[in-house]
């Protein structure tokens, strides 16, 4: 690009990638410092992470408001089992064609701080198509839109936790966070407990991905295990002859192992 469009071009203007690559880098040997000095390993993002720049004038500065969901219950809507079908899970045949793209299945378990399975527990997914475009209006990025393949599912696990997604796998794709900026291939996951006061949301990555080191989302872990807990392993298990490929990812909801959970929901 020459520099008379950078001035056209605001993006051009932005923080590159390895300016957001060294602050990175720098937040995580402190991390790695403090640990070293006997300090307390990180499970959660860090909301106050400058690489990750959308987010420094949106995040929460004060502890979150608890409320009392007995009292939510009076007012939000809530949803039983008869509410979920099966196919729901099939991100896949949701439309007349076969969506384009590297079927999958995304399996695994959701439990709790000991490890024991949370059954009946609504599981949600969302994501973009394996060009890496979401449906949704404000992802104008010129990649194509498959008409075939919406990218939102549902499923309710199992007794031991179990659930299983057949989908598309998605690709990377571009955000404005800084110039050239790229996010890993995720699927986006959210989890509701019995009501709508305990809802979860985080990401789920495929193993191997080139853009990690680069990812200030990813990144806000400064733990590495934390951080490769959000990593789905090949499973050749769930991998049926000339159909699909699986991926392994199980989801613990509290303790020292917990998964990484947003505060606020997220749309990149
Ligand atoms: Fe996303």
């Amino acid at each position: 690009m020459s520099q008379d469009n950078a001035a056209l071009d605001p993006a051009a203007t932005a923080d590159s990638q390895a300016t957001i690559s060294s602050e990175i880098q720098a937040a995580h040997a402190s991390y790695a410092d403090a640990v070293a000095a006997g300090g307390a390993r990180e499970t959660q993002p860090r909301v106050d992470f400058a690489p990750y720049r959308s987010s420094l004038l949106r995040h929460p500065t004060k502890s979150l408001h608890h409320a009392d969901p007995e009292t939510i219950e009076l007012f939000s809507p809530a949803f039983g089992e008869r509410d979920v079908h099966p196919l729901e899970a099939d991100l896949t045949i949701q439309h007349h064609g076969e969506p384009i793209g590297e079927r999958i299945v995304v399996a695994g378990r959701v439990l709790d701080g000991d490890g024991r399975p949370v059954a009946g527990q609504l599981v949600e997914v969302w994501q973009a198509n394996a060009a890496g475009r979401y449906v949704h209006k404000r992802d104008q990025h010129p990649a194509p839109i498959d008409p075939n393949f919406t990218g939102v599912g549902r499923a309710l696990t199992g007794p031991n936790g179990e659930y299983r997604f057949t989908t598309i796998k998605p690709a990377p794709y571009p955000w404005k966070n800084h110039h050239n900026a790229w996010r890993p291939a995720h699927i986006h996951f959210s989890l509701f407990g019995t009501d709508f006061t305990q809802r979860m949301i985080t990401q789920m990555y495929f193993p191997g991905d080139p853009l990690f080191a680069l990812d200030p989302i990813y990144q806000s872990i400064t733990d590495l295990k934390a951080r490769e807990r959000l990593v789905a392993s090949y499973d050749h298990e769930l991998t049926s002859h000339e159909w699909s490929t699986g991926y392994r990812w199980d989801i613990v909801l509290t303790g020292s192992n917990r998964t990484w959970m947003e505060n606020e929901e997220e749309d990149h």
